[in-house]
Order: C-alpha cells, then sequence, then structure tokens
C-alpha cells in the first residue's frame, strides 16, 4: 500500500515538474519544422524542373499554405513561414514575438552564427493564453534564387508573375546564406 502512494506521488510530482519542460517541447517542434522545410524544398524543387519557374510561383502558393496548413490541423499547432521582407503578407507577416526574433536571428548571423543552426524557443504567456514557441531560421539556397534573388537573378516571366500575384513583394534581394525567414510553430500550453 505504502509503495503505491509513493508511486502515486512521484508520479504527480514528475508531472509538475516535466509538465513545461522546454527541451521536450523543443525536440517535438523541430521533429515537426525539419521535415516540413524538407518536403517543401522537394516539392518546389519538382514544380520548378517540371513547369519552370514562373509556373512553379503558381504551385508556391499554394503548396506552402496548404502544407503548413495540414501540419496545423494534425498537431493543434500554428505552424507559418514568417519574414522580415514578406511575399505573401497574409500568412508571412511576423507578429511581435516573431519580429524580435528574426531580428536577433540577424544579429546571431552577423556575429557569424550558422543560419541553419540559428533557433529561439521560448515559453511566453499572453493575454490571449499560455504557449510554447519556437522559431528555425531559413537560409536562402541556390536554388531559391530565381524567386528571391536581386533583380537581374529573376527571369522577366517570374518577375511579371510576381508582379501579378504579390504586388507588395518585398522578398527579393537575398543573397545564398541569407536569413530569408523562419519556421514557426506555437503549441498552446
Ligand atoms: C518558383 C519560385 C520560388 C522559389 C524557387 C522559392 N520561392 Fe519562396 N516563395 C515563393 C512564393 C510565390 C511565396 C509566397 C507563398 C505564399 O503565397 O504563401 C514564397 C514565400 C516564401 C516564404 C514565406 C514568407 C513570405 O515571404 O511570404 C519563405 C520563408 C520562402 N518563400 C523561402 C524560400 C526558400 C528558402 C526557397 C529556396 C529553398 C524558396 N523560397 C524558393 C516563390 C518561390
Amino acid at each position: 500500500m505504502k509503495k503505491i502512494i509513493l508511486i502515486s506521488t512521484l508520479a504527480l510530482f514528475s508531472n509538475a515538474v516535466f509538465a513545461d519542460d522546454p527541451s521536450k517541447y523543443q525536440e517535438e517542434s523541430r521533429a515537426v519544422a525539419m521535415p516540413f522545410l524538407k518536403k517543401l524544398a522537394a516539392a518546389n524543387k519538382e514544380a520548378v524542373s517540371n513547369g519552370g519557374h514562373a509556373s512553379a510561383v503558381g504551385v508556391c502558393k499554394d503548396i506552402a499554405p496548404n502544407m503548413s496548413g495540414e501540419i496545423s490541423r494534425q498537431t493543434g499547432w500554428k505552424l507559418t513561414r514568417v519574414s522580415l521582407k514578406v511575399r505573401n503578407p497574409l500568412l508571412g507577416t511576423a507578429d511581435a514575438w516573431e519580429q524580435k526574433k528574426l531580428q536577433e536571428f540577424a544579429e546571431r548571423a552577423a556575429k557569424g552564427e550558422k543560419p541553419e543552426t540559428i533557433e529561439a524557443s521560448e515559453i511566453v504567456d499572453e493575454p490571449a493564453g499560455k504557449s510554447f514557441r519556437f522559431m528555425k531560421a531559413i537560409a536562402l539556397q541556390p536554388g531559391c534564387v530565381a524567386c528571391h534573388g536581386a533583380k537581374e537573378e529573376i527571369p522577366a516571366e517570374v518577375q511579371a508573375r510576381l508582379n501579378t500575384d504579390y504586388p507588395h513583394d518585398q522578398a527579393t534581394g537575398y543573397k545564398v546564406g541569407d536569413i530569408r525567414g523562419a519556421v514557426s510553430i506555437k503549441r498552446p500550453l
């Protein structure tokens, strides 16, 4: 009998201690964010090789929001891609926490940290509720330049398509290795 009481007390105790274990949440967030970025890059590549960059703009417009929407439905967490210079302001605009972290990411990269390894996570208590927030930097790769690079690197037909679909596009002028933005996860606690 005593033993059972001890075990259940321990279980209660460990629940209290580990309920908000940030490193566990961080691992779980990474396990969602990394495959998302990988799958997205593969889908992007496939769209470009199937129909060229201009037609891939249309595919990108659907693929990324569909993928992140699906993950959000499956996990109950909000997953988005955010940036300080957005193409799609509706989905990509960073909130206050994300803006602060993106600025810190830029400072960390300027000090020599590799963008691929830059992350942030924090348990935040906002008026809307408590959540675990996670962000991972997205670095620009050679395959991104045709749609996010300098003006002279973007083919005319891609630019025309961007002008039509994203009249307020700010997401150009990036070099390979720059931080294009971040994948952001907000998990209600
Ligand atoms: C074929 C053109 C194309 C290529 C190639 C491309 N993108 Fe994009 N990117 C887009 C479009 C279009 C959007 C807007 C999607 C939307 O409407 O949600 C976008 C949006 C984004 C966003 C979301 C934030 C924002 O600005 O709205 C990030 C982050 C991003 N791209 C990163 C990348 C990275 C990193 C690569 C290379 C691995 C890449 N993109 C390759 C066209 C492209």
